[in-house]
This record gives C-alpha cells, structure tokens and sequence, in this order.
C-alpha cells in the first residue's frame, strides 16, 4: 500500500515538483508577486528575483505566467538548462517566444532587428511582452550577459520595449556583475525569503486540502518542529511532511506527531549541512 491509500488522499500533498494548482500566497510570494506584475504591467524593463533553492521562485513564476492575461502581455519563459549556452541562442529563444522566426537568419543583426519589429508592433498594439528566464544563475558567461544587455536597450519614445525577468539563486548576482552596464539596468531587485513561522500550519493544511488528505494529519505541536528543522523553505518542508508520511504508515498510526517529524528531520536532511 501506497501512503496515497493509506491516507486516503488523491495524490501525494507534498511533491517537489512545481504544480501551480498547490500555490499557496504566502506573505514573502504575494509581496514579490505583486512587486514584478507592477513592473512589468509599467513596462520597467530588467528586474531580478532572487532567493535561496526551493524557496518558490519557479512556482511563483509559473503562477504569475497564469496570471498575465494573454490579452494583455506576451509572455515566455526560458529556462536556462545548461551554463555553456550561447548568447545568440538566448536572442534567438526570446525572439521565438514571441513569435518571429529566427530559423533562416544568417547572422544575429537579422534576428535583432526582425524582434524590434515585432516589439515595435506589440508596442503599437497595447501588448506588454514579458520574458522570464529561470535558473538565470546558470548564465556565467559575458557574452549571454551582453546579450540581454542588448535587449534591454531596445526603446521605442522613451519606453521600454520588453520586460526581462532573471530569476535565480543568489550567485545569479556574480552573473550580474560580469556585465556592469546590465546590472546597472536592474530596475528592482526582489528577494524571495522563506515562509515565515505562523504559516507553516497554513501551508500545510492547504496542500493538504487540494491533495484531500486529512486535515488533522499534524499533531498541533509538530508544526514548531517543522519550521525548526525547515527555517520556512517549502521544498524542505515538503520533503519533511512528505517522509514522515511514510514513517507514520511505516509506524502504522494515522496521524505524525512532534517526535516523529524530528526524527525523520534528523535522517532526511543529515545529507544537507546547515539548513
Ligand atoms: N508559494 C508556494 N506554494 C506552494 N508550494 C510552494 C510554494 N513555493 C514553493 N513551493 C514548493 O516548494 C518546492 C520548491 O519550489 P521551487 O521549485 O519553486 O523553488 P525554487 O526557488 O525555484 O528552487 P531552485 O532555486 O532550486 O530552483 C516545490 O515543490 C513547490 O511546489
Ligand atoms: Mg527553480
């Protein structure tokens, strides 16, 4: 058996993947959210989201993608996969994602300028084009950063033609340095932090909810230990809950008391240092 079974839940409550349908607004995500659906509805230009590993930058980029009204912006995402990419292949990827076709282009000056037309005709049509580019930690290279530089500059009377959102660990800030003139663009800087204390138990129960998993499954003096074993990072703490799932099935009780959690903290996590 199963602890989806066991628990009588549809799913499991605490994947690590990014499923926007868990989105849980938290005071750190609805501040960032709101602070780049600003920006970028204001056509602001290059703005960084930064925060520590599984703290919810790609599900609250994902989330703000549903968000942005097709109507409205023009949206695309990269996801930067590997560190050796090269900054024509990040030109030609925007340029595709909204909708020029770069394929025939003999040399990067044809592919820049058919994308200033294409902004130029989203600009004339109202449109707000938005490129987030996740994992943006992972472009260490000058060339890529020039690249964006290059994007960044494109203006049509005064007003920027497109919004580059770079998502990304704090490193992604080295990345920034490697091209001053493109950090010095950096219209705002947002920071993503953990979830504080009081909505450990609201996090919980929500993705409890969606899976319909039993809203009592914490004992009310787990939560504590969960946010001392976590510090507030939703990836940990679905880790977490999700092992002590399986230590109470395990265990063959229904319901994950304090003493449980900690010892499946001490044994999940022994791999990971300071948390
Ligand atoms: N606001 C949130 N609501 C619900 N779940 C969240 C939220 N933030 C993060 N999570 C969950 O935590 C996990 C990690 O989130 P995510 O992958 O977005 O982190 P990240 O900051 O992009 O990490 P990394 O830097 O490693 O890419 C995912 O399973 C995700 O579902
Ligand atoms: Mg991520």
């Amino acid at each position: 058996m199963n602890i989806e079974e066991y628990f009588g839940m549809s799913e499991n409550p605490f994947k690590t993947t990014v499923d926007e349908k868990y989105y849980f607004q938290s005071i750190q995500h609805s501040t960032a959210f709101n602070k780049i659906k600003y920006l970028v509805d204001r056509m602001g230009g290059l703005s960084v989201l930064i925060g520590g590993a599984g703290m919810g930058k790609s599900m609250l980029s994902r989330r703000l993608i549903m968000d942005l009204n097709p109507d409205e912006y023009e949206v695309g995402l990269i996801i930067v996969i590997h560190t050796e990419i090269k900054g024509v292949w990040i030109l030609r990827q925007i340029a595709k994602l909204m909708g020029v076709d770069s394929a025939s282009d003999a040399d990067p000056i044809g592919t820049i300028s058919k994308l200033y037309e294409k902004l130029y005709e989203l600009n004339s049509e109202g449109k707000k084009p938005v490129i987030l580019i996740d994992e943006a930690n992972m472009l260490t290279k000058k060339d890529q950063m020039e690249e964006l530089r290059g994007l960044t500059n494109l203006e049509v009377q005064g007003q920027k033609l497109i919004n580059i959102v770079l998502i990304g660990i704090p490193e992604l800030e080295d990345s920034l340095k490697l091209d001053p003139p493109l950090a010095q663009r950096v219209t705002v800087k947002i920071t993503l932090g953990p979830l504080q204390q009081s909505e450990i138990k609201t996090y919980i129960q929500h993705r409890l909810n969606i899976a319909k998993g039993p809203a009592g499954l914490f004992d009310e003096d787990s939560y504590n230990i969960v946010y001392n074993r976590t510090k507030g990072i939703p990836r940990l703490i679905n880790t977490l809950c999700y092992n002590s799932m399986w230590a109470a099935k395990d265990l063959g009780v229904k319901k994950i008391s304090a003493d449980v959690l900690a010892s499946v903290a001490t044994n999940a996590f022994s791999h990971l240092g300071e948390v």
